[in-house]
């Protein structure tokens, strides 16, 4: 037997971006076959160190050997040819493309007189999106899917290519834990087919369950490699965030005071789907002070409930809704947001932040109102608001000049959430605001939630991590296939209840 040499060997790897190191002299070894795990706070530099294995970064200091061979890659095209595919942490799908076209882009299948075999794709996609046990049509844009599902299709692609090493960068943040469940499956099929996995995620739980090694990066830099069984969760967080995290519980809230916000009977039609209505027939109240969870699998209608409100809808949704008191039905966004509501979406890229736009461009969007004196915006007051955000919120950047596109993932999440927090409204509607942030920006949104409660907002959140609806609320409404299923306060809540509530997909009964 020859001596066992590690399937990648990444040596001194060192990246700038102008003054921001985003990598330091990283040195690791990923041997053939293994399940390696890397983690790190947002802005660690995972992501960067993933982009210079699959070809996207050229330009670093450093090298790459692979199979023992240098690997010098000048883009994507070149590593995926050596075999490296990589499901980026950003969706990267042609929107008005059909998932089969998506998953075949650049390496469309033809016939043999040449013309495109979309026959013979659409049934290679039917297969594909079958061993992810996804359910869609491969006919469908996807556009028009919704996140969970469009990961998925990005998961196919790196399936279409073969790839040895698969890269997963927080495959998991718009997963439901089923979805996830179905994931980590296909993952053990390609691990006995003998593919390499570097998996990212800020998910503890998953990186202990499925890394053989764990890598931990901290400000750019390796701290250590660890085998999964020589470990545990708390020394990987410490080792991650340079310090012991204090997991206070929160304390007691004031009560709740006047209700802010009323629902009855709110329903949304599904025009031509099986299942008629997207929500139907759901009522509660929102009191000032007040954290309101709504939990429910992927495809429950928490998204549209959130999107009903802020009058994002497609349609204008049945029933009543009460803001104050007073009929708040609203046709645009524009209406709701000047009523005093904000909405945080869960797809950042597309409804969140506008990529040709600086960081404080960003915050401070839908401020302008608030920085303008006579109608100009003035800048000196803008850029205060700005610098006050970065640094409540801990965001990591270079400055608020730098470009959005430059933040890491989870850095650009709090960018949104701080936007929205500088229109003071009165009620935030949250969509799964924590996807794909760290564990220690994470505390950090949850005190910020519960210090704006305090304040006398109201806050409606939507989680696809049940703990965290643990963690964050006063009461729980339960969804599943767009009716409501079950309603429970923090002390009645348990992951079991809300589990069998959000499966359960009968209205709720009479009883409490
Ligand atoms: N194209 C770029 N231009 C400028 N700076 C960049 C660029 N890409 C990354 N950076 C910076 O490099 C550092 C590392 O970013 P990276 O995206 O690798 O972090 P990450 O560990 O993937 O974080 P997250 O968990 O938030 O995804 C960050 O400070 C980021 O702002
Ligand atoms: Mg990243």
């Amino acid at each position: 037997m020859a001596t066992t040499q590690p399937l990648i060997a990444i040596s001194h790897i060192g990246k700038r971006f102008g003054g921001v190191h985003a990598l330091t002299d990283v040195s690791l070894e990923i041997d053939q076959g293994e399940v390696h795990a890397i983690v790190g706070e947002n802005g660690a530099g995972k992501s960067t160190l993933m982009n210079i294995l699959s070809g996207v970064i050229a330009a670093y200091d450093g090298q790459l050997l692979l199979r023992g061979q240098l690997a010098r890659f000048t883009g994507p095209r070149d590593a995926e040819q050596a075999g490296v595919g990589i499901v980026h942490q950003e969706l990267n799908l042609v929107e008005p493309l059909s998932a089969a076209a998506n998953l075949f882009l650049g390496r469309e299948r033809r016939t043999l007189l040449g013309w495109l075999d979309d026959r013979g794709m659409e049934r290679a996609a039917t297969t594909i999106l079958e061993t992810l046990e996804c359910r869609i049509d491969p006919r469908q844009p996807v556009g028009e899917l919704r996140v969970g599902d469009q990961q998925l299709v990005e998961i196919g692609k790196a399936l279409v290519q073969e790839a040895e090493i698969l890269i997963l960068d927080e495959p998991t943040s718009a997963l439901t834990a089923a979805e996830s469940e179905r994931l980590f499956r296909v993952m053990q099929q390609l691990q006995t087919r003998g593919v390499t996995i570097l998996y990212i995620s800020h998910k503890m739980e998953e990186v202990f369950r499925l890394a053989d090694r764990i890598s931990i990066l901290r400000d750019g830099a390796l701290i250590r490699t660890l085998p999964r069984r020589e470990t545990t969760p708390r020394e990987v967080t410490r080792l991650m965030v340079g310090r012991d995290l204090e997991t206070a519980a929160p304390t007691e809230r004031p009560a709740p005071g006047r209700t802010l916000l009323e629902v009855c009977g709110l329903s949304l039609p599904w025009a031509g789907h099986a299942r008629a209505w997207r929500l139907h027939d759901i009522s509660f109240t929102l009191r000032q002070g007040e954290v309101l969870g709504v939990a429910g699998l992927m495809g429950a209608g928490r998204t549209e409930l959130l999107e009903c409100l802020f009058g994002a809808s497609a349609e204008p949704p049945r029933g009543a809704i009460r803001l104050n008191g007073a009929p708040a039905v609203f046709r645009h966004p524009a209406a709701a947001r000047a009523a005093g509501l904000a909405l945080v979406t869960e797809d950042r890229k597309r409804l969140g932040l506008f990529d040709q736009m600086t960081v404080g461009q960003n915050l401070t969007l839908c401020q302008l109102h608030a920085a303008a004196a006579w109608g100009i915006v003035q800048s000196r007051r803008e850029s205060d608001m700005a610098e006050t955000l970065i640094a409540s919120l801990g965001i990591k950047t270079a400055g608020r000049d730098a470009p959005i596109t430059s933040l890491s993932g989870g850095n650009q999440q709090k960018c949104v959430i701080g936007r929205w927090l500088l229109t003071r409204p009165q009620v935030l509607l949250l969509d799964d605001p924590t996807r794909g942030v760290d564990v220690g920006a994470k505390a950090e949104l949850y005190r910020l939630i519960d210090q704006l409660c305090r304040d006398g907002l109201g806050v409606l959140v939507t989680s696809s991590e049940l703990p965290e609806l643990l963690t964050l609320c006063d009461r729980i409404l339960v969804l599943c296939e767009g009716r409501l299923t079950g309603e429970f306060t923090r002390a009645e809540a348990t992951e079991h209840g809300l589990m069998e509530a959000a499966t359960m997909c009968k209205p709720a009964g009479t009883a409490g």
